[in-house]
């Protein structure tokens, strides 16, 4: 096992990489425990979690709303849950978000803790600090910045994840070598098919590598002043995409939203075109989505709608070379022609 940790305002998180499920209890330091976690990781692990208290949320992000933390709080009033209570999500990014929101509002915040159980959360959502649900069909609308005391990635949950679960953490596994290191992408080009086959060395590699990356940047920026915008590398782009069709999830979106930003790096003098057809091809070898076939308008009209749109700008993560992310303001137009040019 491998330990990294973030020293966030709330608080210090311990992120646990490699650690096991059943193993949890050596971090509750409370009696009181409640965890929260979906039906489906219930019906998979719930033989493996500690005695408690447990609240099963319907899986799916239609889910991650006001509606499911109203029934959370609900349960947790029904288990007579104090300010002593101790809150575990055990899930993918889903449950993690919502039970890190239930976990910092109920009585004015309770301690919490993840299992990460998603490739996907483990090494994006889960870790951060970043809580919270949709709302009027805008992502992470009303959240929190608060860190879970510790996260917990346990590798061996990987493999009951549906194969394209596991497409989409590499999404956000790429997007972390593309931003911080081009070692880590060159470990990428090296062993993309030993990680198609989930061989626990490269995934647990790829893993801690990601999430050194993560924390370096939350340590520096928690909330999301400047530095850790260059997370949302690939972001804009993808979000439109989920806004506008349900063919891609998460990761395969943003897999597109990267390419996007790599073609309007290249346009910006920032990028070369080898190292833009170097990004195509890594996205291409972890079997992640690299063209788009969703309608053009629909995609520039959910850009235009965009939370972080500021006037006619919007602040966009490019690259100056691989491995170093950079922040600028692009406008509406120049991404609308790339937009039409892909
Ligand atoms: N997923 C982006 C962030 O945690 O800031």
């Amino acid at each position: 096992m491998k330990t990294l940790e973030i020293n966030g305002t709330t608080g210090r998180s311990q992120i646990l990489v490699g650690e096991r499920l059943h193993n949890l209890k050596k971090y509750i330091p409370s009696e009181k425990l409640i965890i929260i976690t979906d039906t489906n990781v219930a019906k998979l692990y719930k033989k493996d979690f500690p005695k408690s208290n447990c609240i099963e949320i319907a899986t799916g992000e239609k889910n991650k709303n006001l509606k499911t933390i109203r029934s959370i709080y609900e349960q947790l009033v029904n288990y007579e849950a104090d300010r002593s209570a101790f809150i575990v999500g055990i899930g993918g990014g889903i449950v993690c978000d919502i039970a890190g929101f239930a976990a910092s509002t109920f009585m004015r915040g309770l301690r919490f803790g993840f299992v990460s159980t998603t490739l996907l959360s483990q090494v994006d959502a889960s870790v951060g600090g970043k809580n919270g649900v949709n709302f009027h069909g805008y992502k992470n609308m009303i959240g929190t910045f608060n860190q879970p005391e510790f996260v917990i990635c346990d590798m061996t949950l990987l493999n009951t994840l549906p194969n394209r679960e596991i497409l989409c953490g590499f999404g956000e596994i790429a997007k972390h070598a593309f931003i911080g290191s081009n070692d880590m992408c060159e470990y990428i080009e090296d062993n993309s098919q030993k990680a198609l086959s989930l061989d626990k060395e490269v995934i647990s590699c790829l893993v801690y590598d990601s999430i050194v990356i993560k924390s370096n940047i939350v340590n520096m920026d928690e909330k999301e002043q400047g530095e850790r915008k260059k997370l949302n590398f690939g972001h804009t782009f993808g979000h439109a995409i989920e806004k506008t069709t349900s063919e891609l999830l998460h990761g395969e979106a943003i897999s597109v939203g990267m390419v996007v930003a790599a073609k309007l790096s290249l346009i910006k003098g920032m990028l070369a075109d080898r190292d833009v057809k170097r990004i195509v091809a890594i996205l291409k070898s972890l079997k992640l989505p690299t063209t788009l076939t969703t309608d053009r308008e629909r995609m520039v009209d959910a850009i235009k709608k965009d939370k972080k749109r500021e006037g006619n700008d919007i602040d966009y993560i490019l690259l100056d070379g691989i491995g170093n992310a950079v922040i600028q303001k692009i406008s509406i137009h120049e991404l609308e022609n790339v937009i039409f040019d892909l």
